[in-house]
């Protein structure tokens, strides 16, 4: 026995080895951590156990057949965050430069298979060259087998991806079919082709950071949901955002204790600005109502007319979606329309209860956004809210003009609660532009027009710019004091925690993708 347990000793310390120290040099030297060191961060202490350790590959081709690396260059198995299970694999640069070929891909499909049995959250490290090139096809079926799985997981189990080195070609399907995507910058790309495709075919000179860099995909594309600035702060972050998430769609997000309280908060009475063109920012207004610190921003630098993230609630994880009127005056676009869908859809699929906080001036007019589709982009965020069955809060801070009110969570749309603050202007159009269109002949013909148009202006701001119309119509719950909010919101979700609501049965719906 005892030299058949040296044998198994001596395979368990080849595997530990990697690619060798030579490439776990390369590694470090360009600021990434090896496949290993990244699990070992992110798992508590002692919880790792691996599956497939021992996997090799049985390609002969190119000379394969005399590199044979124990685990095919991906570490798989399932450990412990904040003492709760999920499953993980992390693709090894330092063997064959992560690239996927079939026994690779094989044992990240197992852990998928056992992660969405069990109701288990996956996390993926993706570090990889791509398809593995000497074993050709396999690798191409090794790629679907793993986009399958992360589809039919979606909405069951939480996926989320870290990008911590290249990601090229079909490979960034798997991320972009998973719930979240960090990119860790300088040391992670993704693309579809990469600069030199792109130089061919459209003869433009790109970079890879240009092209496919984590400030590209968390600015411009908003692929990735997070940018960090190295790998240790991507595992800490990832674990952090576990904490926000329950285990599976069949359960609930963790509640925390907390000893806070829910006194009122003064700050918010005098936040919103005298004029209703100035700006405030709605993160002031967040950061009063959640429990401190806790607000954690998802696509924070991407369509930042809209806020969405998480943030705890007396201990309870809650996902916000607030108009931004310190950007672009919190107008609806395309890009926020589908960034806030995105986020409805995953808080829905995980019953984390959903606040929308609202001061929208309604949607961006304009050819760019009409011919770009702002009204099938639109049309994903009210659908997202529409087929929402967690608990849903509504506070209208300032402005809910025009169709921007219905989209935004409105009562009509299966809002559970809806509050407005005094300051709430609850109409059709702001009141010049009101003016300006059922009052157009009465100020032509004035004899001073432009003080006509004022006159009217206000006349129609007394009528609509207020909570209280909607609120004489049922639209609005209560009109409340701005510090109140937090008590309100506490005891509002509090007693919307049981609630059941259901769509009628069908196989799917039909968002305007
Ligand atoms: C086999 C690969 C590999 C690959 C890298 N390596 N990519 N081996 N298949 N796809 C190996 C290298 O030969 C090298 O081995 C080691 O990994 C490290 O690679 P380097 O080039 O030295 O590293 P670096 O300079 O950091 O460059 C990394 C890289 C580059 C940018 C990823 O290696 C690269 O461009 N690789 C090819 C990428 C690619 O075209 N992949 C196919 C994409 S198509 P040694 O032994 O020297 O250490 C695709 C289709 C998927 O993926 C479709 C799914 C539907």
């Amino acid at each position: 026995m005892s030299s058949k347990l040296e044998l198994l000793r001596s395979k368990r310390a080849e595997a530990l080895k990697g690619g060798g120290e030579k490439r776990i040099e390369s590694q470090h030297s360009k600021g990434k951590l090896t496949a290993r060191e990244r699990i070992s961060l992110l798992l508590d202490e002692d919880t790792f156990e691996e599956i497939g350790q021992f996997a090799e590959h049985r390609s002969t081709n190119f000379g394969l057949d005399k590199q044979i690396v124990p685990g095919d260059g991906v570490v798989t198995g399932y450990g412990k965050v904040h003492g709760r299970p999920i499953y993980v694999f992390a693709q090894d640069f330092t063997v064959f430069g992560g690239s996927l070929a079939e026994i690779h891909a094989k044992k990240i499909v197992r852990i998928m298979d056992l992660a969405l049995q069990n109701g288990i959250p996956l996390i993926g490290l993706n570090d990889s060259g791509g398809a593995r090139i000497q074993e050709g096809v396999v690798s191409l079926g090794g790629y679907a087998d793993i986009f399958f799985r992360n589809t039919i997981a979606s909405g069951v189990i939480p996926q989320i991806s870290a990008i911590m080195g290249p990601c090229a070609g079909g490979a960034v399907y798997s991320p972009a079919l998973t719930d979240f995507i960090y990119m860790v910058q300088d040391s992670s790309f993704m693309f579809v082709t990469g600069p030199n495709v792109v130089k061919t075919v459209t003869h433009e000179e790109v970079t890879s950071e240009e092209l496919g860099g984590a400030s590209t995909h968390s600015q411009k594309s908003g692929v990735s949901h997070f940018s960090v600035a190295n790998d240790l702060q991507c595992i800490n972050d990832i674990k952090k955002l576990l904490s926000y998430l329950p285990q599976n769609c069949e359960e609930q997000s963790p509640k925390y204790p907390y000893k806070g309280g829910d006194a009122a908060r003064p700050v918010l009475n005098t936040i919103i600005p005298e004029s209703a063109n100035q700006p405030y920012n709605i993160k002031d207004v967040i950061a009063q109502i959640v429990d401190e610190n806790s607000f954690y921003e998802v696509h924070e630098q991407y369509a930042q007319n809209i806020v969405v993230g998480f943030a705890f609630l007396e201990g309870k994880s809650i996902g916000i979606v607030a108009n931004q009127p310190a950007y672009l005056a919190g107008v609806l676009d395309i890009q926020s329309s589908n960034k806030a869908a995105r986020f409805v859809r995953f808080c829905d699929s995980f019953n984390i209860p959903l606040l929308v906080l609202e001061d929208v001036p309604g949607f961006l007019p304009g050819t760019d956004q009409e011919w770009h589709g702002i009204i099938n982009n639109g049309a994903k965020l009210l659908y997202a809210f529409c087929e929402a069955t967690v608990p849903r809060i509504t506070v209208i801070t300032r402005k809910a003009y025009g169709g921007a009110y219905d989209v935004m969570n409105s009562k009509h749309i299966g809002a559970d609660m809806n509050y407005a603050w005094p300051s709430a202007e609850i109409a059709v159009m702001g009141a010049k532009g009101a003016a300006e269109i059922i009052f157009k002949k009465e100020i032509d013909e004035a004899a001073d027009s432009a003080k006509k148009l004022l006159e009217k202006e206000a006349e129609y701001a007394e009528l609509f710019a207020n909570p209280y119309n909607a609120a004489a119509h049922g639209f609005i719950d209560e009109v409340i004091e701005p510090a109140d909010t937090r008590k309100k919101l506490i005891r509002a979700f509090d007693m919307l925690k049981n609630k059941v609501s259901h769509i009628p049965k069908k196989k799917h719906g039909n968002i305007p993708l």
